[in-house]
């Protein structure tokens, strides 16, 4: 099932650049301009229920991956972060609490009831001062250059229509030396195990998802996004095309998900 050949993938990358107009959604070709209105929809749907099915169909497990990406990350108190398709804020409440008093985090997000959702979670507690919100595209991230010591995107790139300039904008946004972290599903390395996941993914998710969030076709488009998404060797390398350097990457769970460090 469903999973893209090396070859495919390959394709798919350099069609990115190519045909610059044109995105996947899904498994679905569409136009680029289709995709963020697209993906702006997707979240405006499931935003309310984010944070609960999140933990239902990870069975809690993603907030360990994100426990561990954050302490990867090393931040120092007093750090400035950038937190990039921020969403409802986990990693950056995370983040928040290991960079002290003295530093700040920015959830970035192009989607508002996605920031909305979150704020709970923020407002009248310690982080309150810590925690600020910005609504953008993260293709064109609205801080100046060489502003932050470390940037991280969790769960998000996948979505962003041209993912490099993602992480051209994450690179250009970070002060020499600074860091940043990518932590975004992938590809089991058992089969046995791949096989048991495409099974939960396929059918298991989108009836969760249509039963308790409404939406069958929000986490049918989640499957199918990750399938596309790099392998973590093709993602090392466009980041090194980029201009990272020690690029390095850690499988979790089997490689149900991946962190990326790279250093600017
Ligand atoms: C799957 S959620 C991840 C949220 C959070 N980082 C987490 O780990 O729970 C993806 C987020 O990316 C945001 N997003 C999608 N495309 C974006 C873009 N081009 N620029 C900024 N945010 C974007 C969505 O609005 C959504 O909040």
């Amino acid at each position: 099932m469903v999973w893209l050949d090396k070859k495919k993938r390959q394709e798919q990358l350099r069609n990115a650049k190519v045909q610059a107009d044109r995105a996947f959604f899904g498994y679905e070709r569409i136009h680029t301009t289709e995709k963020t209105e697209r993906v702006l929809h997707h979240f405006n749907s499931v935003a309310r229920h984010y944070d609960f099915m999140n933990t239902l169909l990870s069975f809690g497990i993603h907030y360990a991956w994100k426990r561990t990406a954050v302490r990867m990350l090393k931040l120092a108190p007093g750090d400035r972060i950038l937190d990039v398709c921020g969403g409802t804020g986990d990693l950056a409440i995370m983040a928040a609490n290991a960079i002290g008093p003295a530093g700040q985090v920015i959830i970035y997000d192009i989607n508002r009831a996605m920031i909305q959702a979150g704020l709970p979670k923020i407002i009248n507690t310690e982080l309150e001062s810590r925690v600020r919100h910005v609504q953008g595209n993260a293709e064109c991230i609205s801080f100046s250059d060489r502003h932050f010591e470390g940037v991280m995107v969790g769960f998000g790139i996948r979505n962003v229509t041209r993912m490099q300039k993602g992480f051209e904008e994450m690179y250009r946004v970070l002060k020499p030396g600074g860091k940043m972290m990518c932590l975004e599903f992938s590809k089991p390395t058992w089969p046995v195990f791949r096989w048991l996941y495409d099974f939960y993914s396929f059918h298991i998710m989108p009836f969760l998802g249509e039963l308790i969030a409404g939406s069958r076709k929000a986490y049918t488009h989640l499957p199918e996004s990750i399938r596309m998404f790099p392998l973590p060797d093709e993602l090392s390398e466009v980041l090194k095309r980029i201009g990272f350097s020690q690029v390095s990457y850690r499988r979790l769970t089997n490689g149900i998900a991946v962190i990326h460090l790279a250093v600017k």
